[in-house]
């Protein structure tokens, strides 16, 4: 059975508290979509939205960090209490970051943009806990699904259940209930999903269907 982890990035910023109270029966993480302007052109949030968010909620905090310098970040998302942080493997050598997550006892993920091949994070598989893919430009929310996605994810899962890994396998953008079931036949243990659910009149009812699309339940 898969997960759901609803981006806040499409929730309203000014009543977040009760956006993730609303949809928590329907979430097992909450996607929390960092940008920086520089290494996506659009500006969101950081640690300190994080942090007040904590003391709201008991949802897995997954921190998907679009920025510049995560290096020097790290400290305060684990400070403000995310559970894990996932980094751009684009930016070049994740091995630091990974330390810099395990000595604060976070979960560590790495992510790759949809035209990055998967050689570029297959020696990582070992030391990572979530490999996140990018089934769109990252940047924005509302985009269209890149199907072409799917065949990364595929080998992806073959190799991790191949190799008895303990990782999970997420992917992030256009998902809805018409792709998630592309991405859970291919093999996704989380569909990340924005607009679909806090654009929705119900955001909870939303996750359930998008839920029962990708897995029947
Ligand atoms: C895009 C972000 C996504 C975004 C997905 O850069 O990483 O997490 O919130 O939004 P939707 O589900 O609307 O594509
Ligand atoms: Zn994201």
């Amino acid at each position: 059975m898969g997960k759901i982890a609803p981006s806040i990035l499409s929730a309203d910023f000014a009543e977040l508290a009760n956006e993730v109270a609303r949809i928590r029966p329907q979430a097992d993480l909450l996607h929390v979509d960092v940008m920086d302007g520089h290494f996506v052109p659009n500006l969101t949030i950081g640690a300190p939205v994080v942090k007040c968010l904590r003391p709201h909620t008991d949802l897995y905090l997954d921190c998907h960090l679009m920025i510049d310098n995560p290096a020097d970040l790290l400290d305060d998302f684990a400070a403000a209490g995310a559970d894990s942080c996932t980094v751009h493997v684009e930016l070049g050598d994740p091995r630091p970051l990974f330390d810099r997550m395990r000595t604060h006892g976070m979960r560590v993920g790495l992510v790759h943009n949809p035209e990055t091949p998967l050689e570029a994070v297959l020696p990582y598989l070992e030391e990572i806990d979530i490999l996140l893919f990018m089934s769109v430009h990252p940047g924005f929310g509302g985009q269209a699904f890149l199907p072409e996605v799917l065949d990364k994810l595929r080998a992806a899962r073959g190799i991790v259940d191949e190799r008895a890994l303990p990782v999970e396998l997420e992917i992030d953008g256009g998902i809805n209930i018409e792709t998630a079931p592309l991405a859970a036949d291919a093999g996704a243990d989380i569909l990340v999903a924005g607009s679909a659910v806090f654009g929705a009149p119900d955001p909870a009812g939303a996750a359930r269907a998008i839920r029962a699309a990708a897995w029947g339940t």
